[in-house]
């Protein structure tokens, strides 16, 4: 060939030896310092989470977002006070590989003004440096917002959530002097529940049951909560168990019970569940899968994960048994098996040796990840959907808080419950590859929108609220109930303004 011809030919050679670009990447996609976006609640004072957050859109020259990762050092972030030499914050930023990243930082005292520098080789990014004007108030400091609607503001929180307007409709009325004779009577003896007052914005609790271990979440959440704003005074049940109580038929005398899971059959108030409510609690602390860090851990991208339906799991129902056998049947379509046995008597011959524990974020090096009842619904469906896979659900009775807000064939390909359709679904998305990732992404963005901390936090708070109103007797400190009390380990207590001043009022 001769290279008069075609001059353009050895200047592309030159371009992706000299460009440094990734394959695939333009010329001009490099991110602008001055057209790319910055925003999220870790930009303001008052939105305090355990872990903070924000988000950084590359954006090149033109105008246009990046939809590649740019490399994962693009962007630097700095956090300082102008009044502390230091300031005791991690920070960390993570690669969605989509032209965007999640800023997080975890503040482990509090402070007055906060400078945080978003930079782009050296150069500000956007209206950065962002400030946080006032004071900004870690997660461990006991300042809680006197005011409810204040909060609620402040967080942007929804006006409602459907799923509490659904579940606290069966309730005309509470009359917590009846629930706290009647709960413990009916379910006292054979469940583990635990019995709460908040009265003056500090917990009180009574156990009721063997088990009671998991109270620790939900004493976690409501301390959490009443640091950062006033709760209501109110009265209720929380169920520590896996499966919802409430079976009576909406027409006779029903009990309000707050469960982790709720039933299509069963009348339970549901709460997001102790594994994700832990998760907000805990990021950038004690777990290290949570809904920031699945964001950074989505394996390839879609054109290069493998095509073959994924699963590990231990053997809580029968279902799943179902499924390792359609695997060892179909093993090029689907891979499915169990890491642990419990439930169930292992026959090696029909399920397989049990495999190696796999890291959650390597799901998704798979397309296509099936999600399948445990004993309730499988805890893991909102870092599945938070990852950029495309997600087959299993129909089933069971549901999470946000279950319902959830559309088949938008956000996830639904299964039937007894998975007769499975192999079918995932041909399905064989042969529609662009619709099964454009319902993979939609999945994303609804647990983007949907499942991060603030979320989870205003939906608590707002399910309180609701439920506080609908009290018809005083709320009160029960005999046999002790005061939860806030951790003292905090190793930078702080001092609160707010209450200082209400105080001195
Ligand atoms: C670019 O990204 C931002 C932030 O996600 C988004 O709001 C905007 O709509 C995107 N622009 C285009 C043209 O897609
Ligand atoms: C896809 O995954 C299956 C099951 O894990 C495996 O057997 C197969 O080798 C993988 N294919 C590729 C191309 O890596
Ligand atoms: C449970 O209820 C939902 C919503 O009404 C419905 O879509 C689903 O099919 C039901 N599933 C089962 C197994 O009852």
């Amino acid at each position: 060939m001769d290279p008069r011809l075609f001059p353009w030919l050895s200047l592309l050679c030159c371009l992706s030896v000299f460009g440094h670009e990734p394959p695939g990447a333009r010329a001009d996609s490099a991110p602008s310092a001055a057209q790319t976006l910055v925003w999220g609640p870790g930009l303001e004072t008052d939105i305090v989470l355990p872990a903070r957050y924000f988000y950084i859109q590359a954006v090149d020259n033109s105008g246009t977002n990046l939809t590649k990762s740019p490399g994962e050092k693009t962007f630097e972030v700095k956090i300082v006070s102008p009044v502390e030499q230091f300031t005791r914050i991690w920070i960390q930023v993570l690669d969605r590989q989509d032209g965007s990243f999640l800023a997080r930082y975890r503040m482990y005292a509090t402070y007055s003004d906060l400078h945080i520098h978003v930079l782009l080789r050296n150069k500000h990014v956007a209206n950065s440096p962002f400030i946080l004007k006032g004071t900004v108030h870690h997660d461990g400091c006991d300042c809680p917002q006197p005011s409810g609607s204040v909060w609620e503001a402040h967080m942007h929180c929804p006006q409602s959530f459907p799923q509490i307007d659904r579940d606290l409709s069966l309730f005309p009325s509470v009359d917590p002097d009846r629930i706290a004779h009647e709960i413990p009577q009916r379910f006292g003896q054979r469940q583990s529940l635990c019995h709460y007052t908040v009265k003056d914005n500090k917990v009180y609790v009574k156990t009721f049951g063997e088990h009671v271990g998991f109270r620790i979440f939900m004493d976690a959440i409501l301390l959490s909560l009443t640091r950062k704003v006033k709760l209501p005074d109110m009265e209720f049940f929380v169920n520590l168990g896996d499966w919802p109580l409430e079976k009576r038929k909406p027409t006779e005398k029903i009990h309000p019970i707050f469960s982790w899971c709720g039933s299509n059959n069963t009348r339970d108030i549901v709460m997001p569940t102790y594994d994700l409510t832990e998760s907000v609690l805990e990021t950038m602390g004690r777990v290290s899968l949570d809904m920031m860090s699945v964001q950074a851990n989505t394996g390839p991208p879609w054109s290069d994960k493998n095509a073959t339906a994924f699963w590990r799991g231990r053997d809580s129902r029968q279902e799943r048994l179902d499924l390792v056998k359609l695997s060892r049947a179909h093993p090029n379509i689907i891979d499915a098996a169990f890491t642990n046995f419990f439930f169930f008597k292992h026959d090696e011959s029909l399920y397989g040796p049990l495999v190696k524990h796999v890291s959650f974020f390597d799901f998704f090096k798979y397309k296509y990840q099936i999600n399948i009842d445990g004993t309730v619904a499988a805890y893991r469906l909102p870092y599945l959907l938070a990852g950029d896979s495309v997600v087959l659900k299993q129909d089933s009775a069971y549901y999470e808080h946000f279950y319902n807000e959830l559309r088949p064939w938008e956000h996830y390909i639904p299964i039937r419950a007894d998975l007769g359709d499975l192999l079918e679904k995932i041909q399905w998305a064989r042969d529609h590859d662009e619709e099964a990732k454009k319902i993979a992404l939609a999945g994303q963005q609804f647990a983007r929108n949907h499942l991060m901390g603030d979320n989870i936090f205003c939906y608590y708070y707002k399910l309180f609220q609701k439920y506080a109103k609908l009290q018809i007797t005083e709320p009160t400190v029960r005999n046999g109930m002790e005061l939860v009390e806030q951790p003292t380990d905090d190793l930078f207590p702080c001092s609160c303004q707010r209450t200082r001043a209400k105080d001195e009022l």
